[in-house]
């Protein structure tokens, strides 16, 4: 008999990945609490009616990727694509505006149907965090700060860039519509079925569309920045300052829409080269109005959700790499050979990863093995730069060489490294 195998676009995670999966989840929780989240957690099952008016009905999501089935007396349910929607749900049922909580985080299954590749699952897996209440623009930045910090923390950081965006609000978004649409109609002929179709229902979905030619005919096109109120310009310059002032490196990507339609203002990306086409790590932002309209207190909310399949790619991809040294000393002469000896348990008492070439070797073939161990940074010292007190650093990555102190490497091997 043929084994039976698990559902196309599901996966097993087995012991050892469900290890890095824990890790993963308990540094995210511990920093969550750290700015005040609590835990909350919903049925994987909703009514249907919830993401069609949560997440908007012209989205792909919605219109086809979600499992919808009914039961036995025609009542419609889906498994959740998401969790924002959900955990309105739960804190307008469950009255929690009474209670002093509004921040949340929760982590769980979501299904979609979408075609699977790599980093993208009909069963994968969100860690979503959500803030009720805050209309501030300090809590946009706080939250994008949040993101990034723990990915930082798990030892992704230099892989990823966080993208943003403003939306509007639905003072000025539907004049933005309406001049986007006046713009695409006028270029129906070279838009895809998709995207003719999206003109009248929601133009700004046009800006999820992968055809080229329809990517190509919205970069000459209006972008929103230029349409939005004066309440959304101000919001928006604070999130970017108080961004700045957290030292939170984001580019603004004024095509950024984002696939679900209850955002407002700021929007977010957290992208990476290395996932092939799913490039998104993670995304959120903020929507006012969506708890009013599902029928709950009038409250702003801003939220985000990251993508653990795709973090636990990118961790296997950075822990390949984990194994380089961060130094690779190259010494030159016997004295610079017992100094350099030394430098390397000094740094390595200091947390660096040091590998030195232990054989009295030629500077071009220490140069060849220091290449070859990956190491962003060679150290160089010969005799001339023992008796100064220096060495000569190179950055691997693109031969930049200068001079450094030897009495102040640590400090500044921390600034470069970390
Ligand atoms: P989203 O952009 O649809 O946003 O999904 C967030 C993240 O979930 C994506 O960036 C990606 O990493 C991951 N993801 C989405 N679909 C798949 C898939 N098929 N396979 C693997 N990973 C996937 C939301 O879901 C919003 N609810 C986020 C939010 C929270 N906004 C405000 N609050």
């Amino acid at each position: 008999m043929e084994p039976l195998q698990a559902v196309k676009g599901m996966r097993d995670i087995l012991p050892e990945e469900a290890e890095l999966w824990r890790f993963v989840e308990n540094q995210a929780i511990e920093l969550f609490k750290l700015f005040g989240y609590k835990e909350i957690r919903t049925p994987i099952l909703e009514k249907t009616e919830l993401f069609v008016r949560g997440i908007g009905d012209a989205t792909d999501i919605v219109e086809k990727e979600m499992y919808t089935f009914s039961d036995s007396k025609g009542r419609s349910y889906s498994l959740r694509p998401e969790a924002t929607a959900s955990i309105i749900r739960a804190f307008i049922q469950n009255q929690l505006n009474q209670s002093q909580d509004r921040k949340f985080f929760l982590i769980g299954p979501m299904f979609r149907h979408e075609r699977p590749q790599k980093g993208r699952y009909r069963q994968f897996h969100q860690i979503n965090v959500e803030a009720f209440g805050i209309e501030n623009s300090m809590i946009d930045a706080e939250i994008m700060f949040m993101a990034t910090e723990f990915l930082r923390r798990i030892g992704i950081k230099k892989d990823v860039e966080l993208e943003i965006n403003t939306l509007g609000c639905s003072l000025c978004r539907p004049k933005f519509k309406e001049i986007l649409k006046d713009y695409l109609v006028k270029f129906e002929g070279e838009l895809c079925p998709d995207c003719v179709r999206r003109i009248h229902k929601n133009p700004l979905r046009c800006f999820d569309c992968k055809v080229q030619t329809c990517k190509d005919t919205l970069k000459t096109g209006p972008i929103i920045y230029n349409y939005i109120c004066k309440d959304c310009e101000t919001h928006f310059k604070q999130v970017m300052e108080y961004l700045s002032l957290l030292g939170v490196d984001f580019k603004i990507n004024p095509y950024m829409v984002r696939g679900l339609d209850y955002y407002v203002r700021t929007a977010f990306e957290i992208v990476t080269a290395h996932l092939g086409a799913q490039n998104a790590v993670g995304g959120g932002g903020r929507y006012d109005g969506l708890m009013k309209d599902l029928g709950g207190p009038d409250l702003p909310g801003i939220g985000f959700a990251l993508g653990m399949e795709r973090i636990i790619l990118l961790l296997e991809e950075v822990k390949l790499n984990s194994n380089n040294p961060d130094i690779y000393l190259i010494l030159l002469g016997e004295k610079p050979r017992k100094k350099g000896f030394l430098i390397a348990q000094d740094l390595r008492k200091e947390g660096f990863k040091v590998e030195m070439d232990y054989e009295e070797r030629s500077l071009k073939s220490q140069m060849r093995t220091a290449d070859k161990s990956k190491a962003p940074v060679a150290l160089i010292i010969g005799e001339d730069e023992l008796n100064q007190g220096v060495a000569q650093i190179k950055l691997m990555n693109n031969g930049l060489q200068r001079i450094i102190e030897l009495n102040n490497l640590a400090v500044e091997l921390k600034t470069l490294l970390r």
